[in-house]
């Protein structure tokens, strides 16, 4: 039995504690309360072939049409092939997703996939039925627990051959103080990054900290020029996600002469993969002033939008906003990290000890542009796999890492707010060298010291800024999410994901 350290509480973190206590001492840390986290905010629903209409196949080549070159299809055959049964494993734990009068599971639509294959509970409101379930299920076990506990850094030390091992965390505890939580393996759950851009649905709490934290103890992160950016998200303060779901059920977008202008674009229209609906739209924006584009859900009906998408119905309401009977603005906000930490398909890292799951991963299976509702399923699936490797001898992956070269030049202190602004306008939807190279040079003027959770937050998202820049001017090309306007076109012989860590540990 080990002592497995577990950070972040959304669906990755808790599916790898529930089916880790069977067989360790599980300790969970989450920095704020156990319920937080982009999980329980996710609308669209679960992708799985769980119909006899559908195929693995299908779902294994829209995941892959959809990643522009960069998948691992070996994970995506995983991901698409072992869905299906992590999903009945959640029913079985409690998740009620909706149903149709019949019974069968409702079956909901997003873009770029070839079968109406996203199911979800509560209407919109998946996330949230699923973290409900699992933090149910993961209370009734002898689990340790610290919520508002913030992991500063992973501690390692040398193993006999020098190369580095994972021995505990070392956070800050609600008091303020330091202290170190020992444990043989620490694995990752701890999310994403959206907190690197002005305009992001994600909540407060997604600052990468997991993701930085493995950085800087030598992991090996991949792909981490790709971010993805949701097409919808209200155009109010906090970007609300209005979700692909709705567009699925036939919402148009307009732009403010009322012209439905995604045709023009692509011959999905509405439904085109997300970086070319978000691209599209952000383009439309631009040329009416930067003023939001409208969607349209009327011809749904006040009374199917209501039932369909009740949170959704009830954020545009709190808004004043009536969007059964008018259109609302929107606008494209930073989603979803493709990039992470690099893993194999069953969590391991290049660092022994330590493992990766959910948002803070880089599985492989979403490579350039994740398709619609399969980060929850990659949770779920990869989260499963890596509780069960964990009862393996540990070992290490090998990855061979570039060395990011960064100029850090000053020590001045910086807001979030800057930092996000900057992020935004430099390193967003487009890039170019001239402004990647200006975001460069500001982000490495800047210093902040980890002293505090909010401090250690912001530095965390300072590395990860720094590893987006450079690894974005690094790609000379336009693949999926990464767009620069200076290289519009897609190399292939640039159809490889690009691997950073800070000292090469592995090497091969
Ligand atoms: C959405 O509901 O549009 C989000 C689904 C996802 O990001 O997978």
């Amino acid at each position: 039995m080990a002592r497995v350290i577990v950070v972040g509480t959304g669906i990755a973190g808790l599916i790898t504690a529930y089916r880790a206590s069977a067989h360790h001492e599980v300790v969970l840390v989450t920095k704020s309360e156990l319920a937080e986290s982009n999980t329980k905010y996710a609308q669209g629903g679960i992708a799985a072939v769980l119909f006899p209409d559908d195929t693995v196949a299908s779902h294994v080549s829209d995941t892959m049409i959809a990643g522009a070159g960069l998948c691992e299809r070996d994970a995506v055959e995983v991901l698409c092939s072992e869905g299906p049964l992590r999903v009945q494993e959640l029913i079985s734990l409690g998740v009620e997703f909706d149903r149709i009068a019949n019974g069968e599971l409702a079956r909901g639509h997003e873009a770029a996939h070839s079968s109406r294959r996203v199911i979800h509970a509560g209407g919109d409101a998946t996330g949230l039925a699923i973290e409900v379930a699992l933090l149910r299920a993961v209370r009734a076990l002898a689990v340790e627990t610290y919520a508002y506990t913030f992991m500063r850094d992973l501690v390692t030390e040398a193993d006999a051959d020098g190369t580095p091992r994972v021995t505990g965390i070392d956070v800050i505890a609600p008091d303020g103080n330091s202290r170190v939580i020992d444990g043989d393996i620490v694995v990752l759950a701890s999310g994403g990054a959206g907190q690197l851009y002005k305009h992001t649905t994600n909540p407060f709490v997604t600052t990468g900290d997991g993701v930085a934290a493995a950085y800087r103890a030598g992991a090996a992160l991949a792909d981490v020029e790709f971010f993805q950016f949701h097409p919808t998200s209200l155009a109010v303060p906090g970007n609300p996600l209005v979700s692909e779901a709705v567009r699925g059920e036939g919402a148009t977008l307009l732009d403010e002469n009322g012209k439905r202008f995604m045709f023009d674009v692509h011959p999905d229209g509405e439904l085109a993969p997300r970086d070319v609906v978000a691209r599209g739209i952000a383009r439309a924006m631009e040329k009416q002033g930067g003023r939001p584009i409208m969607l349209d859900a009327t011809a749904l009906g006040s009374e199917f939008l209501a039932k369909r998408f009740p949170g959704i119905s009830e954020v545009c309401e709190e808004h004043g906003f009536d969007w059964g009977t008018q259109p609302i603005p929107v606008t494209p906000a930073a989603h979803y990290w493709m990039g992470g930490i690099r893993t194999d398909i069953d969590g391991r890292t290049s660092v022994r000890g330590l493992y990766a799951v959910g948002e803070a991963s880089c599985t492989g299976v979403h490579g350039a542009n994740r398709l619609a509702s399969n980060s929850l399923l990659e949770s779920l699936v990869f989260a499963w796999r890596a509780a069960d490797a964990l009862n393996l001898p540990q070992r290490a992956i090998e990855v061979d890492a570039l060395e990011p070269q960064f100029e850090i030049t000053g020590k001045e202190p910086f807001t979030r707010d800057q930092l996000r602004e900057l992020m935004w306008s430099h390193v967003g939807l487009e890039r170019d060298a001239t402004r990647l190279e200006e975001a460069s040079a500001i982000l490495a003027s800047w210093h902040s010291e980890p002293n505090t959770v909010e401090g250690a937050e912001n530095a965390n998202l300072l590395d990860l800024a720094r590893l987006v820049v450079v690894a974005a001017l690094r790609r000379k090309e336009s693949r999926g999410a990464h767009e620069r306007t200076d290289f519009p076109e897609t190399r292939p012989e640039l159809a490889f994901s690009t691997r950073w860590a800070a000292v090469n540990v592995a090497g091969d």
